[in-house]
């Protein structure tokens, strides 16, 4: 055929994925990405110049996304300087500094740059963007680009948001103080079951003012064509129901850690993963679960945003010692308070240690949950570890810290019965205790149900599955965004 009349090929759709700049959210939506390009979609990934550093220390990311032609990162301010830590208390100053210099940064992007277009790319067809930074919604919306909003937490937390305005109204919230153990009535779906010391803890405020602004972002997720969750309907199918009567085109495609290493396993072309930690990972730890008995070693890891007070580390530190059990221990540097605390501690504590535990600053997190060895999981309750930990079948004890966590702990423990929910307790017998009970006393059970929950998982992202199905779904409705 002469060359000049062949068919030129249709340029595939353009989704900029703008996740917010933290861990658990950039790794979720990297894996969405990729997801998309094996769907051989162009994919502009938007993250924070700091984010984006971090990445390039501390993983391969780089070279990994090289095979996808279609793929490529762009760098936007989030405002604050390097040494901002980003977490803790100052989490606010963070959401602040985003919405004053990262939004005008991101509304001049859109328009100045013919919205990433090249002569190779379409401008952007689709936003898939963080649900939690709905003004990158907004800015969809004036440049008329269609919407799909990703909340990368749990399915639980994002509906019992979306009733913010019911349990106002039931005078449920805010949560002054007391009456913590009170059933919550105003969340359909979890009448038997939520105490409100369960819902997500931005609801413990004094005054229903501080709640404005999150009733307001919860609802804006209707602003959006499409709703992605890293879920999947066997674990959450009752909650994913009712949030499908008001948001239709809901999308349910998680774990998506699973879900990635399940498509690119059918894939001899590219079937390797990566790390997208922010801190090195130190696979010491994995050498040190090697030699250690089958599912004899608890891992406790906070994820990447808690911090604890030296009282709460030594609580934790002195129920892990005296439980007996061995443990494996992630201490990021900056998760602790009193940063001067190497010198004072107690001898018992060193000792317990060097006999039975490994303390890492960061650990390759999937692979240690994935180890023989590890049979239980002292967690933050994270919705990525608590999906990591179903996919790998390990029990938890859940000591949540904020957010989504506190609703996510209630669900493990009095939905799927997966291990023990410990919120607003930390003291060292309790903890103890906890351990014993999950890695001894009712380590049967609740590895019976973790193998159950961990098959389900696995048969959601393969081939037929409810969320390998949903994803294919979702790449047709992007494509069909352009027609
Ligand atoms: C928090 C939330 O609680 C989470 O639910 C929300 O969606 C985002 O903000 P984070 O503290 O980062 O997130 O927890 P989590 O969602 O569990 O993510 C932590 C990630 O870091 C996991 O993917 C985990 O594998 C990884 N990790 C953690 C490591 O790779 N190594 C470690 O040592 C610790």
């Amino acid at each position: 055929m002469d060359q000049q009349s062949a068919p030129v090929p249709a340029l595939p759709p353009h989704v900029l994925i703008f996740p917010f700049p933290a861990q658990g959210h950039v790794s979720s939506m990297l894996k969405l990405a990729e997801l998309l390009c094996l769907g051989n979609l162009h994919v502009t990934m938007l993250v924070s110049e700091y984010i984006h550093s971090r990445l390039l220390r501390h993983t391969h990311v780089h070279s990994h996304f090289a095979r996808y032609p279609g793929f490529c990162f762009r760098t936007i301010s989030d405002g604050l300087p390097e040494d901002h830590p980003r977490a803790g208390e100052r989490v606010r100053e963070f959401f602040a500094s985003l919405k004053s210099v990262t939004r005008p940064l991101l509304r001049e992007m859109m328009i100045d740059t013919n919205c990433f277009g090249t002569e190779t790319r379409r401008p952007v067809t689709c936003i898939i963007a963080d649900g939690t930074m709905s003004f990158a919604g907004d800015i969809a919306i004036e440049r008329e680009i269609p919407l799909i909003y990703f909340r990368t937490a749990s399915a639980c937390n994002f509906w019992a948001l979306f009733c913010l305005p019911e349990l106002i109204e039931a005078d449920e919230i805010p949560l002054k103080g007391n009456g913590m153990d009170l059933p919550v009535k105003s969340v359909p779906g979890m009448e038997d079951f939520l105490r409100r010391r369960d819902l997500p803890s931005f609801c413990r405020v004094d005054d229903v003012n501080n709640l404005q602004i999150l009733k307001a972002e919860s609802r804006k997720t209707l602003q959006a064509q499409a709703l992605i969750k890293n879920t999947f309907d066997e674990l959450e199918g009752p909650v994913l129901s009712q949030i499908r009567a008001h948001c239709p085109n809901l999308f349910s495609i998680g774990p998506l850690h699973a879900h990635l290493k399940a498509r690119l396993a059918s894939d001899p072309m590219f079937s390797s993963t990566y790390s997208s930690s922010f801190w090195e990972e130190d696979q010491s730890c994995v050498t040190w679960l090697d030699s250690q008995p089958s599912k004899s070693v608890i891992y406790v890891s906070f994820g990447s945003i808690t911090i604890v007070t030296r009282d709460q580390l030594m609580e934790f530190w002195y129920g892990l010692v005296n439980s007996g059990q061995r443990f494996l221990w992630v201490m990021r540097p900056d998760s602790i308070v009193d940063k001067d605390m190497e010198s004072q501690i107690p001898v018992e504590l060193v000792e317990g240690t060097r006999e039975r535990g490994y303390m890492v600053d960061w650990a390759p997190q999937e692979e240690v949950l994935a180890h023989p060895a590890v049979g239980g999981f002292l967690t933050h309750s994270g919705w990525n570890s608590t999906l990591e930990s179903i996919v790998s079948g390990v029990p938890m004890i859940c000591w949540p810290y904020f957010a989504d966590q506190t609703i996510n702990s209630r669900f493990v423990s009095e939905v799927w019965k997966l291990g023990f929910d410990m919120k607003d307790t930390c003291d060292r017998v309790t903890i103890e205790k906890k351990i014993i009970d999950l890695m001894n006393v009712k380590k049967d059970e609740f590895q019976e149900r973790a193998n159950q929950m961990a098959k389900l998982a696995k048969r959601a992202v393969s081939k037929g599955g409810s969320s390998y199905c949903n994803l294919d779904y979702l790449i047709n409705y992007i494509e069909s965004m352009i027609k």
